[in-house]
Formats: structure tokens, C-alpha cells, sequence
């Protein structure tokens, strides 16, 4: 097991009418004026929005909305996010919505105070020094934004991170009730992008961090219970609940503590939702089983094991990697049972832009992408081809 430092300081309100919390939270977390950043419309249709400023008026706070924030954040409303806060001098950023709206809330609090370009602290050009204090209300179990200090962004076609401590929700506000109104299409994007965040923290090669990978399991193993029941009966409570507990605890990093995360089909996906601007829960339906595919020699056993809780496979032991090929199929048909898609012609990729893809993918991470078997871009390439 590596030594670490684990950080979990959100503040997190879980349960049914917990929005109308958000102005005592805010308040409490010391905001003066509240810059509201929503997205394309869901929140202001269910009356989610109304709710959560009527809490903000009921706690004599000051808000102001940024509304219209798109799937895949672009940097021209974090621009405008950051004149607005400016201008009107909100001290406090309230994300209303899913990892989009999140992240951009995040990028407008890293910006407004800071005096260079925000993009700085995404390219890698600088770090995050400090940001504005964010609240969230999640609508969407799916980017685990809502309990971890990173932001994600597209600027000319470059989908990028930035991570700090800073950039930490304050609180963050879980009514598993405001995701009945999900379309299935996202609710299953949610669901495999939160099983991707347990798998690019399980499969590592750091021996002996046995309780991070049994939590990561016990995630996992949710996630593919609960998945379809949501998918079945949207107002499902239990299901809702627990996949948004799965969401948050997926991505807070609790499942790396003592171990070497991954991250390569991430890296592999953000290059797919730059260029073709697909869901990224979809674009990772794709990718994760092609990555598998590649790397399971690595650890047969690992990867069986893995069938076995998650599906119930019976693991061969005179031929673990016989089971670790079932676990990955079995992985490829619980997505497509989900209505996600398989291939590259699926989400509109084309065979022309891998090399592309793959030079973009290892250009910005060095000379290798990802731990658990570290890839060069010719590997990038071949596992881009068998998404084909
Ligand atoms: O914009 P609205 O109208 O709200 O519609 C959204 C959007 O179209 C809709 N939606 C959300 N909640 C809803 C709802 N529709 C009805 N009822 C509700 N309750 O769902 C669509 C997708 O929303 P989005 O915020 O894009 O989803 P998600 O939470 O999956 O976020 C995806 C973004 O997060 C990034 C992804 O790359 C992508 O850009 N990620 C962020 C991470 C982080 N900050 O740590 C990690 C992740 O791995 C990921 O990369
Ligand atoms: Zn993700």
C-alpha cells in the first residue's frame, strides 16, 4: 500500500427536499451574493432553480443566474461567468445541474480571482493558486464533480483539467428525487461513467491495498445492481439513492487511497468528447472495453476476479484470463443492455481521426498514458482500431 493524503471536506446534504437547504448553506459556507450557474434548461422546467433562489431569498442572500451551460463546458460561458462575477461582485459560486454545470461554476471561481487567463491552470501552464468558494445542487449522478477538486473544459478543441484543493465544493446538496426527470440516455451515461471512475482506481498494480479495492467493488457492484432498476422504474427511490451515493464516492478518491490510479481510458475518452462532442459516460462504453481488451494480460486474475464480483462469474483457475475474456463481454453487454453504445460508428467517430486521437491522448500526458500498463502511442492507436 503507498503512503497518501486523503482530503474529503464537502459538506454533503443528502436526501428528499435537501434544495431547500441551499440558502442556509450558502450562507453558512459565508456567502454574500451568489453567482447561480445552471444548465440548458432541466432545472428551470422541473422548478428546481425557483426552489433553490426562493432558498436563497429566504436566507436574505443576493443571487444573480448564469444560465445555458452546454454538455461538454466550453470556456466562452466561463469567460462570461467570470465578467459577470466581476461585475456584480458575487463571492460565491452555486452549481445547479451535473458535471458540466459543475465544472464550469468551478472554472468561474478558479478565474475571477485570479489574474492571468483561466485556461492557464487547464493547459498546465500554471496551478491553481485559489478560487472562489462552490455550493452544488446535483441533478445528475455521473462526474463525481460534486465531491472532488476537479474542473473539466474545452477550449479549440482541447478538453482538459484542472485540479486543486480550492476548487472542493463547499457543500453539495444530493436529492436523489431531482433525477427521476433524467432521460434514460443520461442516466445510463451516469452509471458507466461512475463504474469507469471505480475501474481506472482498480485496476492498478499496487499490491495490498485490499480494503481501496473492496470498496471500489462494493461501488461497482451497486452500480451494475441498481442501474437497470432506474433505468426501468425512473422514480425508483432506492435505485436513485443509492447511484447517487455511488456517483459522489466513485470519484472523491476514496477507491485509490494507497494505490496507483489509471486514468488512461479518461484520457483516451476526453479526446473523443473534444472532437465529436459525444456524452462522456457515452464515449466510455466505448473505449473501457477496447482498453480492457488490450491490457487484461496484464493481471488475469485481477480481471476475473473482478467478473466474479460483479457479475458472478465462477473464475477458472487453471486459465484466469479464459474468465477475465468472459468478464470483459460481460461488461460489453451490461453497457449495451443500458442502450449505450459499442463501437466507434456509434458516436460518429471515424477511423481517419485516429491518428489524431492518439497523438493528442499521449501528447498531453507525456510520454505514456496511464499506470496499470503505461501506453505509448502506438498502443493509443491499436485500442482506438479495436473500437472500430
Ligand atoms: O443542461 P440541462 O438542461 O440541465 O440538461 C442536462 C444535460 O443535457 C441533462 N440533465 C442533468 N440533470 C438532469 C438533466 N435532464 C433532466 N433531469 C435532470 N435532473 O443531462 C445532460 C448531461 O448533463 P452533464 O452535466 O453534461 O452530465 P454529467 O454530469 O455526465 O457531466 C459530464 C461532464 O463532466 C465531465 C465530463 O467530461 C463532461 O464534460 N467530467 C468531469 C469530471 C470531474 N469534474 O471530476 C470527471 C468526469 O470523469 C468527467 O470527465
Ligand atoms: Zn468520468
Amino acid at each position: 500500500m503507498l503512503d497518501f493524503t486523503f482530503t474529503a471536506p464537502t459538506r454533503f446534504v443528502f436526501g428528499k427536499a435537501s434544495e431547500q437547504q441551499a440558502g442556509t448553506l450558502c450562507r453558512a459556507a459565508g456567502a454574500r451574493k451568489v453567482l447561480v450557474v445552471t444548465g440548458g434548461g432541466s432545472a428551470r422546467r422541473s422548478g428546481l432553480l425557483d426552489r433553490v433562489t426562493g432558498s436563497l431569498d429566504g436566507a436574505g442572500l443576493p443571487w444573480l443566474v448564469l444560465e445555458g451551460i452546454r454538455a461538454n463546458p466550453t470556456d466562452g460561458p466561463v469567460y462570461e461567468g467570470i465578467r459577470l462575477a466581476r461585475a456584480e461582485g458575487a463571492d460565491f459560486l452555486l452549481a445547479v445541474g451535473g458535471g458540466s454545470v459543475i465544472d464550469t461554476a468551478k472554472a468561474i471561481a478558479l478565474g475571477a480571482v485570479r489574474d492571468g487567463d483561466f485556461w492557464d491552470c487547464y493547459s498546465g501552464a500554471a496551478a491553481c493558486t485559489g478560487a472562489l468558494p462552490v455550493g452544488v445542487v446535483l441533478t445528475i449522478p455521473a462526474s463525481g464533480s460534486e465531491g472532488c477538486g476537479s474542473s473539466v473544459i474545452t477550449k479549440g478543441g482541447l478538453k482538459r483539467s484542472a485540479t486543486a484543493d480550492a476548487l472542493t465544493p463547499k457543500f453539495s446538496i444530493l436529492n436523489p428525487e431531482l433525477t427521476n426527470t433524467l432521460p434514460a440516455y443520461q442516466t445510463a451515461c451516469g452509471c458507466v461513467d461512475m463504474l469507469s471512475h471505480c475501474c481506472e482506481r482498480y485496476f492498478t498494480k499496487t499490491p495490498d491495498a485490499d480494503l481501496t479495492g473492496r470498496l471500489g467493488e462494493a461501488i461497482m457492484a451497486c452500480i451494475v445492481k441498481y442501474a437497470p432498476i432506474a433505468l426501468a422504474e425512473p422514480e425508483n427511490y432506492e435505485a436513485r439513492a443509492n447511484l447517487m451515493w455511488c456517483g459522489t464516492l466513485a470519484h472523491n478518491n476514496l477507491t485509490a487511497s494507497g494505490r496507483q490510479p489509471d486514468f488512461a481510458c479518461h484520457r483516451m475518452e476526453h479526446e473523443l468528447s473534444a472532437l465529436y462532442d459525444v456524452a462522456h459516460g457515452a464515449g466510455l462504453a466505448v473505449v473501457t472495453p477496447a482498453w480492457m481488451k488490450y491490457v487484461y494480460q496484464e493481471d488475469p486474475l485481477l480481471f476475473a476476479h473482478w467478473g466474479h464480483v460483479l457479475f458472478g462469474l465462477e473464475i477458472d483457475c487453471r486459465d484466469p484470463a479464459r474468465t477475465a475474456r468472459q468478464a470483459i463481454a460481460r461488461l460489453e453487454g451490461f453497457c449495451r443492455s443500458l442502450g449505450m453504445p459499442a463501437r466507434f460508428a456509434d458516436i460518429g467517430a471515424r477511423a481517419e481521426d485516429i491518428p489524431l486521437l492518439a497523438k493528442q491522448c499521449q501528447r498531453n500526458n507525456g510520454a505514456y498514458c496511464g499506470f496499470f500498463r503505461p501506453l505509448a502511442e502506438e498502443d493509443l492507436v491499436k485500442i482506438y482500431e479495436m473500437m472500430l
